[in-house]
């Protein structure tokens, strides 16, 4: 059976108010729509770990820092619900623009600091519409826990920061990234992907393996990265943004995975960018 949409706040907060009156726990997975296996594997997490499940889907028009990709991003709705129906999810809420932001809407929630680096510098404001909508989302939503991916490291550490910082209760879980076969990382975005740049797409990903390995037997990171780009630049991308080696806690740059580290990249491939992270050692 498929699960109730919802388009309002009052009728979620009907819902989630009864639910935790009597005592069910409420697990959120934010998301963008067009649903992927990476997506499912948090509303799987969030099945497993809470009485409740409430998936949303809402294309948030403030994290776009390029309206030409606001209006390529895929728009799936009939999919995603029927995506959805085998996981008997408690609801799907699918908010429109005004709904989310009103008109006279003035409030903007900017996490210092995380944000200023990697994706942040490269696409300006995207974090601020993040952490707002996420923000939005856990308070709509008032789940006990909310569930989010490590392919968006940035991301997961920017909205675990948020809810510490606002007193919001709510669990932030990460959960692993989900791949193609060939080592890719799913994301709505490998839609917009032409045949042919899907078969170069995944040399990204093991262009960072490698370089990943090499780092933990000791290699030098300026030689490293450089032989990264490149393989990553042969491979038929035309930018690499960033290729970075960094802390998973606080996210500064090391020269070595001497700590917990995670090698996070984002480049260019026909006109789309692609985004990848992994553990180091
Ligand atoms: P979206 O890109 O739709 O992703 C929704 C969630 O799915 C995020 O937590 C993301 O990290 C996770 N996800 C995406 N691809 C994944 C993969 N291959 N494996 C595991 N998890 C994956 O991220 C957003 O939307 C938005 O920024 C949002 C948080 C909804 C705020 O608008």
């Amino acid at each position: 059976m498929s699960a109730p949409i919802i388009r309002s706040l009052s009728e979620l907060r009907t819902l989630v108010t009864g639910w935790k009156s009597s005592g069910e726990t409420v697990g959120v997975v934010p998301t963008m729509g067009a649903l992927h296996q990476g997506h499912l594997s948090l509303v799987q997490a969030a099945k497993e770990g809470c009485d409740r499940v409430i998936i949303t889907i809402f294309i948030n028009p403030k994290q776009f820092n390029n309206p030409e990709d606001y209006e390529n991003y895929p728009r799936t709705e009939n999919d995603d619900a029927r995506k959805l129906a085998p996981f008997g999810v408690d609801a799907v809420y699918v908010p429109d623009g005004p709904t989310m932001y009103p008109e006279g809407f003035a409030t903007n929630v900017s996490v210092g600091g995380l944000t200023d680096l990697l994706c942040g510098a490269h696409r300006p404001g995207h974090f601020d519409g993040v952490a707002t909508v996420v923000s939005k989302l856990f308070l709509q939503s008032q789940a006990n826990r909310a569930y989010f991916g490590e392919k968006d490291f940035q991301q997961l550490q920017v909205v675990t920061r948020l809810a510490r910082d606002l007193d919001i209760p709510i669990e932030v879980v990460g959960c692993p990234t989900i791949r193609e076969e060939d080592g890719l990382a799913m994301s709505s975005r490998n839609l917009l992907l032409s045949d042919r740049a899907r078969t170069w797409a995944p040399e990204l990903n093991a262009a960072m393996e490698e370089m990943a390995d090499e780092l933990v037997m000791g290699g030098n990171i300026a030689d490293l990265h450089a032989k990264a780009v490149a393989r990553i630049e042969r491979a038929g991308f035309t930018e690499v943004e960033y290729l970075d080696l960094r802390a998973c806690d606080t996210l500064e740059e090391l020269t070595a995975p001497t700590r917990p580290a995670r090698l996070l990249a984002a480049a260019w491939l026909a006109g789309v960018r692609l985004i990848d992270n992994i553990a180091v050692g």
